[in-house]
C-alpha cells in the first residue's frame, strides 16, 4: 500500500459544483486548481473527483461515453493533467472516479454492440439472446436495437451494464468470465487505467466495485477480477492507491483494493449516527452507536492490517450532514470522522456546514440527491463566489437561505466548524496513534448510552478519544488515567474513582497508559 496512505485525508470534490473559471456556471478544472491552496489549508492531502468524462450526464457523469476524454466542459485532457502536476506540486495525491460497471447508451462500444450483425463490441455488454427473455433480477434495455436481445443495466436505465460474465452461467448468452467477451471487457479497463495513471492520476475511486460478474452471490468472480486488475497494478503502477465503492470490506480488500467505503445503505449502521430520526451525534441525547460498532468491529477484526475502512462525512448520494446535525452536534461528529482508523473522507463543502437544499428541480440524474450537490460557498459575493455566470445558469441553484455558511466567514471565525476541523486534522497529524493505521479498541460503546470511548494506539503511544454529544454529562467507569490532555472541547473531562465524567456536548483527547 503506498505510503501516504497512512496519513491520508480526502476531500471529495464534486467538479461540477465547485469552483467555475469560465462562466458557464459548471465547475472546472482550473477552478480546482485555483482552490487547492485552499484545500490543504484545511489540512487535506488528498482528493477523489467525480467523473469528469465525456458523459451526456443522464447520471452526473457516471454515464460515461468516452473514457479517455475529459468532459469538455471541465477542460481538456491537458488541463487534467495540470491539475494532477499542481497536485502533486502541493505533496497532494487525486483519485480519479472510475465507472466499470456499466457505460452511457452514448458510448461507441453501445451504438455498436446494438447493432444486428455481430462485430467486436457484441459481447461487451450484457445481452440476453432474444428480445423476450430479460435478464434475471436485472432491470434492461429492450426494443431499441436492430439486435435481436435485451440489454441488462445497473443502475438508470441509461447505464448498460458492461460484460464481466456471470459466475455460474445457466443460459446459453450467460458467458463465463473467462471467455473472450468478458476478458475484452477486462483488457479495455486495464488499458482505461493504465491511460490516466500513466497521466499522472494517483488511483481511483470505484464506482460499484462489487457488482461486475454476475450471478456471484459471494463475490468470488468479482474479487478474482479485482485481484487480476491489482496483478497488473503491481506490474505497472505499484503505488496506484485504489478505493471502493464496495461496502464489504472483507471482500473488497481481498480484491487488492487498499480501502474500503462504509456506505450510508446495507448494513453498516453508519446512519445510526449520523442521518437518522435520533442520530447518536445529535444533542438530544436518544442516538445508539451501539450497533454500529458492533458491526464496525467485525469488519474491522476481518480486515485489521489489511486494509483500511473509510468513514465518509457524506457524499454526492446522501443528504447533507447538516440535514440532521447543526452548531456543535457537527463539530462533535468531525471530532469522531477524523480520530477514527481508515482514511477520512471530507465531503465538499461539509467542512463548513453546507446545508441541504430542500425542493430542487432533479439536475443530472441527482433527483434528491440534488440538494447535496448545490454550488460551494466560497465568499459573499456574487453566486457565493463560486461562478459570474448569471444566476440562472448555474448547475445547481445555490442555497438562497441568507444565513448560508461561507468559506470566507468561517475563516474569519476562530470558533467556526472550519476552524475546528483544521484543528482535529493538525492533531490527527501530529499522532501517528490517530492516523490510519492506528489500532483501535472500543471502551465504552454501550447500546444507547453515552459517551462513546475508544482507544487508538500505536506503537508505545495511547489516545484516549471520549465523545458525549448528549447534553446531559456522562459518566462511565474506566480505570484508565487521562495522563495527558491533547485537545478537549466544550469542557474538561475528570477522572476518579474508578470514573471518568465527561461534560455534556464535549469530547476530549488525552494521553494514557497502556491497559494491562
Ligand atoms: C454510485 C455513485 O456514487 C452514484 O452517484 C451513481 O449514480 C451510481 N453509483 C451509478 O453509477
Amino acid at each position: 500500500m503506498a505510503q501516504w496512505l497512512d496519513n491520508a485525508i480526502f476531500y471529495e470534490i464534486y467538479p461540477q459544483s465547485f469552483k467555475d473559471t469560465n462562466s458557464d456556471g459548471i465547475g472546472d478544472f482550473n477552478g480546482i486548481i485555483e482552490k487547492l491552496d485552499y484545500i490543504r489549508e484545511l489540512g487535506c492531502n488528498a482528493i477523489w473527483m467525480n467523473p469528469c468524462f465525456e458523459s451526456p450526464f443522464g447520471d452526473a457523469g457516471y454515464d460515461v461515453a468516452d473514457y479517455y476524454k475529459a468532459a469538455p466542459r471541465y477542460g481538456t485532457n491537458d488541463d487534467l493533467k495540470r491539475l494532477f502536476d499542481e497536485v502533486h506540486k502541493r505533496d497532494m495525491h487525486l483519485l480519479l472516479d472510475l465507472v466499470p460497471g456499466h457505460t452511457s447508451v452514448e458510448h461507441k462500444w453501445f451504438l455498436e454492440s446494438m447493432k444486428a450483425e455481430k462485430n467486436e463490441f457484441s459481447d461487451r455488454y450484457v445481452w440476453t439472446d432474444n428480445i423476450w427473455e430479460s435478464p434475471e433480477g436485472m432491470g434492461c434495455l429492450r426494443g431499441i436495437s436492430d439486435r435481436n436481445g435485451s440489454c441488462a443495466v445497473n443502475f438508470f436505465s441509461s447505464q448498460p451494464a458492461l460484460n464481466y460474465g456471470f459466475y455460474k452461467p445457466e443460459r446459453p448468452w450467460q458467458q463465463p468470465v473467462d471467455a473472450p467477451g468478458p476478458q475484452a471487457t477486462v483488457a479495455e479497463l486495464k488499458n482505461i487505467m493504465r491511460f490516466w495513471l500513466g497521466l499522472g492520476c494517483d488511483g481511483f475511486r470505484v464506482d460499484m466495485a462489487g457488482s461486475l460478474v454476475k450471478q456471484d452471490e459471494d463475490g468470488k468472480g468479482t474479487i478474482r477480477l479485482w485481484q487480476d486488475i491489482r496483478a497488473f497494478l503491481d506490474e505497472e503502477f505499484p503505488d496506484a492507491a485504489m478505493v471502493s465503492e464496495w461496502g464489504e470490506p472483507d471482500k473488497s480488500l481481498q480484491g487488492g483494493f487498499h480501502m474500503d467505503f462504509l456506505l450510508h445503505f446495507g448494513p453498516s449502521h453508519y446512519n445510526d449516527l449520523f442521518r437518522c430520526e435520533e442520530p447518536y451525534f445529535s444533542g438530544r441525547g436518544k442516538g445508539d452507536a451501539g450497533e454500529f460498532v458492533k458491526k464496525y468491529k467485525e469488519n474491522y477484526d476481518k480486515t485489521a492490517g489489511k486494509g483500511l475502512i473509510c468513514i465518509p462525512s457524506g457524499n454526492h448520494d446522501m443528504a447533507r450532514l447538516a440535514a440532521y446535525l447543526q452548531g456543535d452536534e457537527l463539530k462533535m461528529a468531525f471530532a469522531f470522522l477524523l480520530s477514527m482508523p481508515g482514511a477520512p473522507f471530507i465531503y465538499y463543502g461539509d467542512e463548513i456546514g453546507m446545508r441541504y437544499v430542500e425542493n430542487l428541480t432533479s439536475v443530472e440524474g441527482g433527483y434528491d440527491r440534488t440538494g447535496s450537490r448545490s454550488p460551494m460557498q466560497w465568499d459573499n459575493t456574487v453566486n457565493a463566489g463560486f461562478s459570474c455566470a448569471v444566476r440562472e445558469k448555474l448547475y445547481i441553484p445555490l442555497d438562497s437561505s441568507p444565513d448560508r455558511p461561507t468559506v470566507q466567514e468561517q475563516m474569519a471565525d476562530p470558533d467556526s466548524l472550519y476552524h475546528e476541523i483544521r484543528r482535529l486534522i493538525a492533531l490527527r497529524q501530529a499522532h501517528p496513534a490517530l492516523q490510519s493505521k492506528g489500532k483501535i479498541d472500543f471502551i465504552h460503546a454501550e447500546s444507547h448510552s453515552y459517551p462513546l470511548v475508544y482507544l487508538r494506539s500505536m506503537a508505545e503511544e495511547q489516545i484516549l478519544v471520549l465523545l458525549n454529544p448528549s447534553d446531559t454529562p456522562a459518566v462511565f467507569e474506566c480505570t484508565l488515567p487521562l495522563s495527558e490532555k491533547l485537545y478537549s472541547f466544550g469542557g474538561d473531562i475528570t477522572a476518579g474513582e474508578g470514573k471518568i465524567s465527561v461534560p455534556a456536548g464535549s469530547y476530549g483527547f488525552y494521553r494514557t497508559s497502556p491497559i494491562q
